[in-house]
């Protein structure tokens, strides 16, 4: 007997059941050792795993959602009223509402041919068509690259594009940790010569997501990640509010522990001890969780390549194989994507799509007047693609069902 299969579901096991009990019998369930400890164990995993010359002076903050992140991030960065911020064509409204937070606006870029990132040449044309705009204030400050699936972004060209056009680097690394690149490969970011490099430290922010459905999750929540002093130390006022000391030293400093200064008008996105600590199981399990969705995508490749009817995601190295985002080869097939989608959920099998456009959606489309036409690539991606679950814990047979129901209903639509 055949079970219906989600599209995503966490994987909490006792670990995690420990410690949210940990932290709900310790009478401290906000921001506080917890959340301190995971920022720490955060650290400690990307240096003793990336290598120290390139991941040592790495600042990392909790935060509530990778989009508070962003947030924090952009702010930190300097980015203002009426600036220009790049974002790709294809994510989540996350990576270009927080431009919006602050008054500035997003200039869409298309994603390059069959790679669902955003087109370094493309970037770099927008950023010329942009200089006209100089005139009347409107800047670019920065751009914010976004790891898709999990497959790191070409970011020797993104980094080498903005230090020559003077933009910030925030990376969306919403779905891409853990996500190592081999030394060399993310060009200059190689700092100290020959040390791997971790998608998401490569430019001047990281945002990682642990969202329920994200490669390490707390429910919700998210860790910024970046390597200058001062952007961190921006970061970490404005994530409380803009007090000028964190939550934990307000309430349990021995001295003066009801003193505070107001420097800034900020925000509340701390992340509660309570999610912290189910975050820092998840840490520890990371390597093998990706293991496990890297066995699932193992089993879809086999089963999907040489196929007419479907084309393999891109992937390569350092990829954490967050989605997996299968796209049909739609001129051998006499059904849409659409029907694809109604079709798999009719059989059982929970699909997503990643993502609708965000020049497609009613608010970007019409402030910035959009059209479809102008982001080709873009709606060739979203035409084609369906995200199939990819979930550690998944069985042999709950994979296996997956592909027995995809095949057979590209079959029955067969050209
Ligand atoms: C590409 C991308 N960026 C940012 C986010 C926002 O993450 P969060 O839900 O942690 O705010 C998401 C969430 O799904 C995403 O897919």
């Amino acid at each position: 007997m055949k079970h219906d299969i989600p599209f995503a579901r966490p994987f909490i096991g006792e670990t995690e059941e420990a410690a949210a009990l940990r932290v709900l019998r310790s009478g401290w369930l906000t921001t506080g050792a917890e959340a301190l400890a995971f920022e720490k164990e955060f650290r400690e995993f990307l240096q003793s795993h990336g290598g120290d010359a390139a991941n040592s002076g790495l600042h990392c903050l909790a935060v509530n959602s990778a989009t508070s992140g962003l947030h924090l991030a952009l702010e930190a960065c300097g980015v203002q009223s009426g600036d220009l911020v790049l974002v790709p064509s294809y994510t989540f409204t996350s990576t270009a509402e927080v431009v919006r937070y602050l008054g500035a606006d997003p200039v869409f870029v298309d994603v390059a041919p069959g790679t669902f990132h955003i087109n370094p040449q493309a970037l770099e044309k927008t950023l010329e068509s942009l200089k006209p705009l100089r005139a009347s204030g409107k800047i670019p400050k920065a751009v914010i690259p976004v790891h898709y699936g999990g497959l790191p972004c070409d970011m020797s060209a993104i980094m080498d594009i903005a230090r020559r056009h003077n933009l910030k680097v925030i990376e969306d690394a919403a779905h891409s940790f853990p996500s190592l690149l081999p030394a060399g490969i993310a060009g200059e970011s190689d700092m100290a010569g020959n040390s791997p490099a971790w998608a998401g430290a490569i430019g001047d922010v990281g945002v990682f997501s642990f969202y329920a459905t994200k490669t390490i999750t707390t429910g919700e929540g998210g860790m910024v990640v970046c390597k200058d002093a001062a952007i961190a130390r921006r970061i970490s006022v404005m994530r409380s509010h803009g007090i000028d000391r964190n939550v934990w030293n307000r309430y349990t400093d021995t001295t003066a522990s009801w003193y505070y200064e107001v420097v800034e008008a900020g925000f509340k996105y701390n992340l509660p001890d309570l999610l912290a600590a189910v975050g820092r199981s998840q840490l520890e399990r990371a390597w093998e969780l990706l293991r496990m969705r890297q066995e699932i995508a193992a089993a879809y490749d086999a089963a999907f390549a040489n196929n007419e009817h479907f084309l393999l995601p891109p992937t390569g190295v350092g990829d954490a194989r967050h989605l997996y985002p299968l796209r049909l080869n739609l001129p051998r097939l006499r059904i849409s994507r659409n029907d694809f989608i109604q079709k798999l959920k009719e059989q059982g099998i929970g699909v997503s799509v990643h993502f609708i456009p965000l020049h497609i959606m009613p608010f970007y489309k019409n402030r910035y007047r959009l059209a479809e036409e102008d982001f080709p690539e873009t709606m060739k991606s979203f035409r084609q693609e369906i995200s199939l679950p990819i979930w550690p814990g998944m069985t042999a047979a709950q994979v296996e069902q997956v592909i027995t129901v995809v095949k057979s209903v590209a079959g029955e639509y067969t050209v």
